[in-house]
């Protein structure tokens, strides 16, 4: 049994990771969560007292961080500022969260010669052109696009030197987009559901060419927890599960499932700097750790994840119209 110290873990992967981990383990999990707008401690309702505690305090603190750390088996660093429109409009707490948090952490670890996982995403990479047969790779360079990604990709080049100067043992995993159940309802997915509960027609950036390449929340947490266990230290893992899909087709299959005209939706201003393309090569992952993921069929895990949204509004109402109200101002 080990004790996981998981930060950002009252956001929508690291409150699905807890819920995994405890499920499928027996280790403790404490959770470090600022919680931030994006936060939310009802994700984390129900779970056993015995084994879970939530600690509220910033990753940028850095005596909470030590203390944290110290007491903890294995770090698992999810925290950040994750939203790009969010980074398009006032980039300051991502400087402080994604780079500042992770300099505490990786700090923390050093100190006291505990396990890191870093959790980072495919936008590291920048993007692809439609008609690339290419895909991500672990030895894709990094141009990151936005300010949010290149604070996650200094974040990553953080990791990387304090493993090759200090002998940090930490290991890497840049993930695709994710969706499932505890999902913010700034994100794409969530957006467009609980606007059609309310009547609202889907709004899609510029034309919705742009290709993401989505998988289970659930699956990029299993991969994670498999990389903890059996990960080499030092190493990067891309996760992803072969799930590319434009944005259009994605908002036509919401309006299909939800019972709507599959063209009842809008196009609005586009998100300045689009990347217009990301694809993951998760051949490493599989090969060398044996993971493969559980949801293969997007269609059954979005009209899952609409059940979820239909059977929660008490959780996403509260953020719903304060979410929107920021959209307005940019058109969006
Ligand atoms: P989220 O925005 O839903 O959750 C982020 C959590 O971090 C929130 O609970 C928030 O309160 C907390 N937080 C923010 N600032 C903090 C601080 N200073 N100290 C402590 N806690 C703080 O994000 P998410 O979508 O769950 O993403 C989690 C991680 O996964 C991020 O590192 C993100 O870059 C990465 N990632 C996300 C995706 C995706 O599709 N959502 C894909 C790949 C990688
Ligand atoms: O690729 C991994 C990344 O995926 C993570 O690192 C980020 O934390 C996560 O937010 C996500 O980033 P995206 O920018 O791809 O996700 P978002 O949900 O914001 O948008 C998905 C796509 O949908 C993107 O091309 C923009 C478009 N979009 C988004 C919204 C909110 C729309 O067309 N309409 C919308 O209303």
């Amino acid at each position: 049994m080990s004790s996981l110290l998981v930060t950002g873990g009252a956001g929508f992967i690291g409150s699905n990771f807890v819920r995994h981990v405890l499920a499928t383990t027996d280790h403790n999990v404490t959770v470090l969560d600022a919680i931030t707008y994006a936060g939310n401690a009802a994700s984390l309702d129900g779970l056993p007292e015995d084994r879970f505690r939530l600690v509220v305090g910033s990753v940028c603190d850095a005596d909470l961080v030590n203390d944290l750390v110290a007491d903890h088996d294995v770090t698992v660093h999810f925290a950040a500022e994750s939203h790009n429109d969010n980074s398009l409009n006032d980039p300051s707490p991502f400087i402080q969260t994604n780079l500042v948090g992770t300099y505490e952490l990786l700090q923390a670890v050093r100190r006291h010669d505990k396990r890191y996982h870093h959790i980072s995403t495919d936008e590291v990479y920048s993007d692809l052109e439609l008609d690339d047969p290419a895909k991500f790779t672990e030895n894709t360079p990094y141009n990151p696009s936005s300010p949010y990604s290149s604070t996650k990709a200094g974040s990553d080049l953080l990791v990387r030197a304090w493993v090759r100067s200090f002998g940090v043992q930490a290991t890497i995993s840049n993930c695709s987009n994710n969706y499932g159940p505890y999902q913010h309802v700034e994100k794409f997915i969530p957006r467009q559901i609980t606007g059609l509960i309310d009547g609202v027609r889907p709004k899609l950036y510029g034309a919705g060419e742009n290709v993401r390449d989505w998988i289970h929340v659930d699956d990029h947490n299993s991969a994670v927890l498999r990389i903890i266990d059996d990960g080499v230290i030092g190493e990067t893992y891309l996760i992803g599960a072969d799930g590319e899909m434009n944005n259009k087709s994605v908002i036509e299959l919401i309006l299909e499932l939800m019972d709507q005209p599959t063209d009842a939706y809008d196009h609005v201003n586009d998100r300045p700097g689009h990347d217009m393309r990301y694809a993951i090569d998760a051949t490493r992952l599989r090969t060398e750790l044996g993971w493969t993921p559980t949801y293969r069929d997007f269609r059954s895990g979005l009209a899952a994840t609409i059940d979820w949204y239909r059977a929660n509004e008490d959780w996403w109402r509260p953020m719903k119209a304060a979410t929107e109200a920021k959209y307005a101002k940019t058109g969006q």
